[in-house]
């Protein structure tokens, strides 16, 4: 879905920083009740794993499993990459795996941002392993441009520029995660960052 920048917000954040919302909350919570609806008819009669991608997917996780209709559980996973500059040299290892087996289930991995594609190469490689009968990813955030591993996912929020985002589970140096809708972080100089009128 093609997303329209919107109104231009004061953050809550650092001085310097500041924060123009791109995805008013509203319009992201419409969004996931029809990818929620997607996922049911996609699997009308199974019940279903969600497997949210720490920490990113918490939000988006969250309001999407409560709207799935049925059964649904949930599980969590973990990884580090050295860096997000290094992640393009596929450098993605689990720091935190799945509390149960996922052969034979239907598994929708579920990430806040698809980005470079490195993670989600690596976690898909993992778990096909595990003979989950399905595998699927949803993602709320897809920077197409930035697409360096090929993966895709079947369920998309939003389509995005090639932009720094924030907010509903995305983070700048682990603070905007609890921002309503997302934004596009705007970092200025030092020497602007304090002047008064800002
Ligand atoms: C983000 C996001 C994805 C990954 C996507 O995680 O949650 O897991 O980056 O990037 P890629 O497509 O380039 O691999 P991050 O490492 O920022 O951790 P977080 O979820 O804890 O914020």
């Amino acid at each position: 879905m093609a997303i329209k920048k919107k109104t231009i917000r004061s953050s809550q954040g650092m001085p310097g920083e500041k924060v123009r919302i791109l995805i008013p909350r509203q319009r992201i919570h419409r969004r996931i009740q029809e990818l929620a609806k997607q996922i049911r008819a996609d699997f009308p009669e199974e019940p279903l794993l969600l497997v949210g991608v720490l920490k990113g997917a918490v939000f988006f996780l969250s309001d999407l499993a409560r709207g799935i209709p049925g059964e649904v559980s949930l599980d969590f996973i973990a990884v580090s990459s050295y860096g997000k500059d290094t992640r393009s040299s596929g450098q993605v290892r689990l720091t935190k795996d799945l509390d149960a087996s996922i052969e034979g289930r239907t598994v929708i991995v579920v990430e806040d941002i698809l980005d470079t594609g490195m993670t989600l190469q690596y976690l898909l490689r993992i778990l096909e392993q595990r003979k989950p009968k399905h595998l699927r990813v949803a993602v709320l955030l897809d920077k197409p441009e930035r697409r360096i591993a090929s993966v895709h996912a079947e369920y998309v929020g939003f389509s995005i520029p090639n932009e720094f985002v924030v907010g509903f589970g995305l983070d700048y140096a682990e603070r905007y995660r609890n921002l309503q809708g997302v934004g596009v972080l705007i970092l200025r100089p030092p020497d602007k960052a304090n002047k008064p009128g800002d």
